[in-house]
This record gives structure tokens, sequence and C-alpha cells, in this order.
């Protein structure tokens, strides 16, 4: 497991939470956190919830069900099993340059737009939903272009479908638009986020990202109709419309936090403190999809481990050694995350076989990040004895959560 989503909150945080109001209906902590999302996504509705997932659950459980298909650059696990679970389909289309690690390429997060036009017209009148996950976590942490975002708004609009951002790391995903796109540049990192959003029709946030809080998530919409439908969704499982699952003091801490993570400073330190530690471990001859992306650093560990077939998992071996080793949590985005099995039982792979170092925010030291460095030379010089793993039991959605493992003798 990994820490993508246990940042340190600032005394500012701490000090809103003192101050959370509790009051069922119509707290004041709702009242700015409604107002502060309502004006960064320039969405009316806006629902709470009391993490990403349960906001999935509500938007996809609704638009979802057996014979819906949802298209995305590359679903989120909480989003595809959500999806699935709902008994509809989730089908990735990154481009073709996200899939190579090794490539560079500005924005590798971005969707395939023919590919999105032509699922389009293949599935007509089928498709829940268009997802952009932005940066693109399961492709690497890599950003999504604003050029490409109106590539995929503007098919949507053409298909009448909704369009939907997975926007936890908006303001992440926001400097590297800003320094890598061109005509980007004078913007705020908001104001990219803001042209953003204006694309969407609706969008679902994990708070623990870039919101910077311990806890929450929200939904929020343009839709009247969409937005009640959900509300009462919202209402059986989550809690009442002014909470939805989150105290007075978490909605205070987002409020803050979504100002607080468009700070250029934090956003800076941020982007290069993820850098420094991909640049030195490509320094070491580490495998690394580069460039690097915003909240983590993925090793790749197909090229680090070529001698460990796919079936034995080799994104899993790393995971254990980088804990055995130096006691550093990462977590496997490859054939455990995503492998599904054949009807023959056999394993069809993951496109690739990724290791996440997933950067805690405002929470590492360089002296942290020098110790994870000086582990993978340790890492370096062992990788030849590293063996694969064999799964001992697994449940059917989301295996990677609970899933035992034992090593291949
Ligand atoms: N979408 C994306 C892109 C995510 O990265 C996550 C969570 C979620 C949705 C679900 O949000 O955890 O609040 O329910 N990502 C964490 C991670 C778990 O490790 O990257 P949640």
């Amino acid at each position: 497991m990994t820490d993508s989503g246990t940042s340190a909150m600032s005394a500012h945080q701490w000090a809103g939470m003192m101050e959370g109001d509790e009051a069922y209906a119509g707290s004041r902590s709702w009242e700015r956190m409604e107002h502060e999302v309502r004006d960064l996504t320039g969405m009316a509705h806006v629902l709470p919830t009391h993490q990403g997932r349960a906001a999935e659950r509500i938007i996809y459980g609704h638009l979802g069900g057996s014979g819906k298909v949802f298209i995305s650059n590359t679903h989120f696990d909480t989003t595809r099993a959500n999806i699935e679970f709902s008994g509809a389909t989730a089908i990735d289309i990154p481009i073709a340059e996200g899939k190579d690690t090794a490539l560079q390429h500005p924005f590798k997060g971005n969707m395939d737009v023919a590919a999105l036009d032509q699922l389009l017209k293949e599935h007509k009148g089928h498709v829940g939903s268009v997802i952009l996950t932005v940066t693109n976590n399961s492709g690497g942490g890599q950003p999504v272009s604003l050029a490409n975002a109106q590539g995929v708004a503007s098919n949507c609009k053409k298909h009448d479908v909704l369009f939907l951002l997975d926007c936890c790391r908006i303001a992440e995903n926001s400097w590297f638009v800003k320094h890598r796109e061109p005509g980007m540049e004078g913007l705020s990192y908001r104001q990219v986020a803001q042209h953003m959003f204006a694309l969407a029709d609706g969008a679902v946030m994990s708070a623990k990202k870039d919101a910077l809080a311990n806890m929450g998530g929200f939904l929020a919409l343009r839709d009247d109709a969409l937005a009640d439908a959900c509300t009462n969704l919202l209402i059986i499982t989550e809690g009442f419309t002014t909470y939805g699952g989150l105290s007075g003091r978490d909605m205070e801490a987002i409020a803050i936090g979504l100002q607080e993570v468009f700070d250029p400073h934090y956003l800076d330190y941020r982007i290069k403190s993820t850098t420094y530690l991909g640049r030195k471990l490509h320094e070491l001859g580490v495998p690394l999809m580069r460039p690097i992306g915003g909240h983590a650093v993925y090793i790749d560990a197909k090229k680090l481990y070529p001698h460990v077939a796919p079936h034995e998992y080799p994104g899993q071996a790393l995971v254990c050694e980088l804990y055995r080793l130096g006691g550093i949590r990462s977590v496997e985005i490859g054939s455990v995350m995503f492998g599904k099995y054949a009807a023959d039982g056999s394993l069809i792979p993951s496109a690739m076989e990724l290791v996440r170092l997933a950067i805690p925010r405002r929470v590492y030291t360089q002296s942290h990040i020098e110790y994870v460095a000086e582990t993978f030379e340790e890492i370096l010089r062992q990788r030849e004895q590293v063996r694969g793993y064999g799964i001992v039991r697994e449940p059917k959605f989301l295996r990677h959560f609970t899933a035992h493992f034992e090593p291949i003798a």
C-alpha cells in the first residue's frame, strides 16, 4: 500500500478544524466548502462525500449498469471497480505515447481523441460517460493538456455524451499545463484549472489529494436532473446534502486546502521534489516512466526484472524488495492491480508493470528522499536474485487491496 492520499495539513487547516461547524444542516463549514468548490469548478451542484470512491459509487452507480460503457484515458482502480461493480464496462484509451515508459512527451496522460470518436460511434446510446483523469494516476501520474481536454469535450458534445473530470490532481496538472503548453504561461494555476473545469459536465474528487485534506471528496455537477438523482443516492448512503459523510471540521479543511494547493510556491516545491527523486533514480540506472509525473515516480518493473514473467508479478516483487530492504511503502500498478484471467485461467497481463512511489504532500524532507535513492542502489545490486510472487488468495474486486502472496521458490 502507499501514501498517495496521506498529506500533512497546514497550521491554517488545523486552525480551521477547530472552528468546524458540526450542525447537521446549514453548517458554516459546509457553506465554505460549497462556495470554494463552486468557485473553482463553476458547477452549481456540489455533493460532499467521505472520500473519492463514494462520489464514484454514486455517479457511476447511477450512470452504469449492464450494457453501459465508460471511456477514460485510464480509469483509476476504484473508478474501474465502481463501474464494473455496476455491471458496466470500462475502456482505457491513453495515447500510444503514454504506454511507452521511456518515450519523452509533455502530456503522456492525454486521451486518444481519434479512438474516442470511434468508440462513441460504436457504442452510441450506451455510453455512461467519458472520464478524463487528471493527472493520469494509473498511467504514471502524467498530465493532460488543455488542448486534449478540449478535443475530448468537443467529441462528447458532438455525440451528446456526459464528460466528467476525475480532478483529484487538478492543481498538479495545472502546473504542467502552465509550464509545458504553449500560450498558457500567462495564466495562474487556478485559472488553468478553471479552464479545464469549464469544459466538463461534472467532476469527481478525492479531497485527500489536491484538497490537501486528511479525508473527504465531492461530486460536482451542472445538470439539475442528474444532480437530483445523485443527491437521493447521497442521502441514502453517505449523509445529508450538507455533509455527505464528512464532519464540519473536514469540510473546513477542504475549503482551505483547495486554496492552498494553488499557491505557486507549494506547487513548484511539489513538482520539483518529485522530479528530483526521479532524476536521482534515473541517474542510478533505474528504469522509470519519463518524464517524471506530478505526485509520484513510477518504476518500470518489467525492465528492472526482465527475468520475472508478468504472471509472476515483477511489480509486486519490487514492492516487497523496497519494503524488505528499506521499509519503503510503494504500490504495484501492473498485473496485480489490472490483470484479468482468461477463460482457461491464464493471466491476461496489464499493459505495463509499474511500481509507484507516491510522495505524500508536505511531509518529506530532502534527506528522506536521499534515503529512498540509497535504497535503490541496494535494489540494483540484488536485482538478479529477485524472484516473482504467486497469489494465494484474492477477492473478486480490487484484489490488490487484500490479496495474499507467496514468493515463488
Ligand atoms: N481517482 C483517482 C485518480 C485516485 O487517485 C483515487 C485515489 C480515487 C479516485 C479514489 O479516491 O481514495 O479518496 O476514495 N487514489 C489513492 C491512490 C487511493 O493511492 O492513488 P479515494
